[in-house]
């Protein structure tokens, strides 16, 4: 069991454009896996991206297979290995034509204590491989697209202040959600 450092936010590391995985089932992508497994875990997140402990694969775990006591109405995302993703959004306003968003609250294990409203695609189609070098297509809506977007945005230099468009609605955890104990970030 190793728990890794995570880099914070102003770590150029995080904002670097990922590499692909070129190898598959290798000794060295399981360790790495573990490792990013046991430091999502150990600090409770819903996810992890291997740039955020300082690798520079575009490779990504999120969900948990157990629904969270704490929170027994939050949705199951499946715990999910993705390796080389890619998203496509998917859902257009009958108005204007636009790719349909929707909004909620976010925060990340490398911007610790803060939370912001961040915009995201509402249903989107991702692609990619596990760990094993076997594909994965899913097509998801709702905190499951969020949790995709929020990750792969690691792999692009990408955290989610960046995606922040209404600054009024950015802050502080402890103020924000006064009577949130043991948060979830990510
Ligand atoms: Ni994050």
């Amino acid at each position: 069991m190793t728990i890794r450092d995570i880099l914070k936010m102003g770590d150029p590391r995080l904002l670097r454009l990922a590499q692909p995985v070129t190898r598959f089932d290798t000794d060295e992508l399981h360790l790495l896996i573990s490792d990013l497994l046991d430091t999502m875990l150990a600090a409770n997140g819903a996810g992890l991206a291997a740039p955020q402990i300082g690798v520079d694969l575009q490779l990504v775990i999120f969900g948990s297979n157990e629904r969270n006591p704490r929170y027994p109405d939050a949705p199951i995302v499946p715990r999910t290995v993705l390796i080389n993703p890619v998203i496509t959004p998917l859902g257009r306003s009958e108005q204007d034509g636009t790719v349909l968003e929707e909004e909620d609250w976010e925060g990340c294990l490398s911007v610790p204590g803060l939370r912001a409203v961040v915009p995201r695609f509402a249903r989107i189609r991702y692609t990619g491989f596990d760990q094993y070098g076997d594909p994965i297509e899913r097509t998801v809506d709702g905190f499951h697209a969020r949790v995709v977007q929020h990750e792969c945005d690691h792999l692009v230099g990408k955290l989610y202040p960046m995606r922040v468009r209404d600054f009024s609605r950015f802050g502080f955890t402890a103020v924000l959600f006064p009577g949130l104990d043991a948060q979830q970030d990510e």
